[in-house]
């Protein structure tokens, strides 16, 4: 693992009194992409405004804990904000371009951190429009305003304008969530190239795209941290059964199934009998989903199933009483 360059400690973040983040601690490793996985309100996106403060402007919000950046305490109240974040740069999930034209919105970061001088800003511009692949295709129409790009050449006009100030770490929240595919190859290929310069978090929906671009995952789900590691341990063996679940469910999103069969009711070990009978009937390779409500099935019936010799491929909680199992004969 690299030098580690954002090191979490006992973290909490309350939003009034209920809690977005439970005692989180991890490292997170310089000039690697870390990635931010789990189901919608786990909490990745307060994690990642935790990072560069942005979490303070929500009202309130209790923050608890540490967060050393390069070894420094960044919750210290001390702290120049701005200047932490010129170094931590913030791509949101949204496109969201300054009402200014295509170039001052790339200037806007120098020009705030003192540059005046025209070669340099226009030198920055350049250069940081090429970064992203922007450039020959605005070149000739710099002054125009940014909101008439498309939403993928605004995408990546937010990162040339974080990219502008020289940050040191890139914190990118679903920077590809509202992009086509040929857009979101651009920007993830971009992000392959920075690392090497720089630090970068992201979140992403897409367990593809994390296993695409991360060196390093975190797993949170409902505020906790289930699991973090090296991208290949976590995604090839997985230490948490959560984590299984999470990474076996999003593949599963576009899976057919062949028979579907609902065992709430059902008891340990009728459900199983039930679930063996349907796999019975159906075709080797065919994909049954079962729906059970009793606790010990969620344990036992993939265990029994596995020691049959048949694959599960996911056994995933979809609401306070339910889960869904899904196995292929
Ligand atoms: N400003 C706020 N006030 C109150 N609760 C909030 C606020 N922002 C977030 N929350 C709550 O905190 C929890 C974590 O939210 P967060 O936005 O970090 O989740 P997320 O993992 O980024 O979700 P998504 O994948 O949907 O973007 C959620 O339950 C959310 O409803
Ligand atoms: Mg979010």
């Amino acid at each position: 693992m690299n030098e580690t360059c954002i090191s979490i400690r006992h973290l909490s973040v309350f939003y009034g009194k209920s809690v977005a983040l439970k005692d989180i601690s991890l490292s997170i490793p310089g000039r690697q992409i870390t990635a931010i996985i789990g189901p919608s309100g786990c909490g990745k996106t307060t994690l990642l405004r935790s990072i560069n403060r942005l979490i303070e402007s929500t009202d309130e919000t209790r923050v608890s804990g540490e967060i050393l950046v390069d070894g420094q305490n960044i919750m210290d109240r001390r702290l120049d904000v701005t200047a932490l974040r010129k170094k931590i740069g913030l791509l949101a999930q949204k496109p969201s371009p300054l009402p200014m034209s295509i170039y001052d919105n790339v200037a806007y970061g120098p020009r705030i951190h003192g540059e005046r001088d025209r070669k340099a800003l226009d030198r920055t511009v350049q250069d940081c429009l090429q970064t992203v692949s922007l450039w020959d295709e605005v070149k000739h129409r710099l002054r125009a305003p940014a909101s008439r790009l498309s939403v993928g050449q605004q995408q990546r006009l937010c990162l040339a304008r974080s990219l502008a100030v020289r940050p040191e770490i890139l914190l990118c929240d679903e920077p590809t969530s509202a992009l086509d595919p040929v857009s979101s190859q651009t920007i993830e290929k971009k992000l392959v190239e920075l690392k090497k310069d720089y630090t970068i978090v992201i979140v992403t929906h897409n367990i593809h795209q994390a296993i695409r671009l991360a060196d390093y995952v975190i797993h949170l789900y409902l505020g906790e941290l289930v699991e973090h590691g090296p991208a290949n341990e976590v995604f090839e063996h997985p230490k948490e059964e959560r984590t299984r679940a999470y990474i076996n469910g999003t593949f599963l999103a576009d899976i057919k199934f062949d028979k579907e069969l609902d065992l709430k009711g059902t008891k340990c070990p009728y459900n199983f009998v039930y679930a063996k009978l349907a796999l019975d009937d159906l075709a080797e390779g065919n994909i049954l989903r079962i729906i059970v409500d009793d606790p010990t099935a969620v344990t036992e019936l993939p265990r029994g199933m596995e020691a049959d010799g048949y694959e599960v491929l996911n056994s995933n909680q979809l609401n306070k009483t339910d889960w869904e199992i899904v196995i292929r004969k």
